[in-house]
């Protein structure tokens, strides 16, 4: 018997603690392990199913999923915003407990952050939260996984977040950095930093500034599109605010660190956030990074549906 507990959900890492953190880690890289040196994993997840919902589209986290599953003996299907219509043409909770007699697992992509709680405190089996406005915690800890296989020891490293202080994505991020010992700057511009109560919950401390100075010194560089999925309307005002915070070769000489580790979570809109160089450069690993959301969220999936022990 683990003496970490059990997760029931992987809904936000504010639930998460560091130590549970650290077991999902080490399941994804004996998972990711077995896989290249058996050519296939012991399919723990036999008979199991996962249901997907999509509110917005989606390549890696899809595919990732559903692959996943695979992998591990199981079936994941895709239920498209349409068909479903969660919260429009059935409420959350319903849609929750139906599903929770059909299948074994239920993976949402949401807008509203407050379905995917909905989801996990109205059904039966365990929820996983896909991305939301609110946050994306499987790429967060497909990040950190990136970030130890690429640097190994990860206490007192720097990470910064350069964008978007107030997005999804840089949320969830800087819940995980703290989780494993990392330091965290987020670089952005005043109006989209982080909330005071995201910061609060974060495990280690974090530094928000607009000064790109911040980035001196950093072990990885990350940053994500200026305008997130449902804020279409506000790109052409974004697109006029950002443009000093994006990830050149100029930033990158400033970190000091020719061997700094570039990071984005994909899909890149090149030339905004990121140029073309830097996120094809020697030291990106946007692909790695993209590709560890398989075996990332494999182990979340051997945890939840699979009860293997943390
Ligand atoms: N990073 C990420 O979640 O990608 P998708 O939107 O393609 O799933
Ligand atoms: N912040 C982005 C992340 C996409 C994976 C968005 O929400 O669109």
């Amino acid at each position: 018997m683990s003496a970490i507990p059990a997760l029931k959900h992987f809904t936000d890492l504010n639930e998460i603690s560091p130590d549970q953190f650290w077991g999902l880690l080490r399941l994804a890289k004996r998972l990711k392990e077995e896989r290249k040196t058996q050519g296939q994993n012991e399919p723990i997840l036999a008979n199991k199913s996962l249901a997907m919902i999509f509110q917005k589209p989606s390549l890696r986290t899809r595919v990732s999923f559903e692959m996943g599953m695979q992998h591990l003996g199981g079936y994941a299907f895709y239920l498209s915003p349409q068909e479903v219509g969660l919260g429009s043409r059935e409420s959350a909770p319903d849609v929750a407990r139906v599903l929770s007699g059909y299948v074994d697992g239920i993976m949402a992509r949401v807008f509203a952050h407050q379905h995917v709680l909905e989801l996990a405190e109205w059904g039966s089996v365990p929820v996983i939260n896909g991305l939301s406005d609110f946050s994306h915690p499987c790429q967060a800890l497909t990040d950190i996984f990136t970030a130890w296989e690429c640097l190994g020891d990860l206490e007192d490293r720097t990470i910064v977040y350069v964008g978007d202080g107030a997005n999804n994505v840089a949320t969830s991020l800087m819940m995980a950095a703290g989780k494993v010992g990392m330091n965290v700057r987020i670089i952005s511009p005043p109006g989209y930093i982080p909330d005071n109560a995201i910061l609060e919950a974060c495990d280690g401390e974090v530094v928000v500034t607009d000064d790109l100075d911040g980035v001196i010194g950093a072990d990885i560089l990350y940053t994500d599109v200026w305008t997130s999925m449902g804020q279409e309307e506000e790109r052409e005002k974004r697109l006029a605010i950002f443009p000093s915070y994006q990830l050149n070769r100029q930033l990158v000489e400033r970190t000091e660190n020719q061997n700094v580790l570039i990071m984005h979570c994909l899909p890149a809109h090149r030339g905004e956030e990121i140029t073309d160089d830097v996120a094809d450069g020697s030291s990106s690993v946007l692909f790695p990074q993209a590709h560890n959301r398989l075996h990332a969220q494999k182990a979340v999936l051997a945890h939840l549906l699979g009860n293997v022990p943390l």
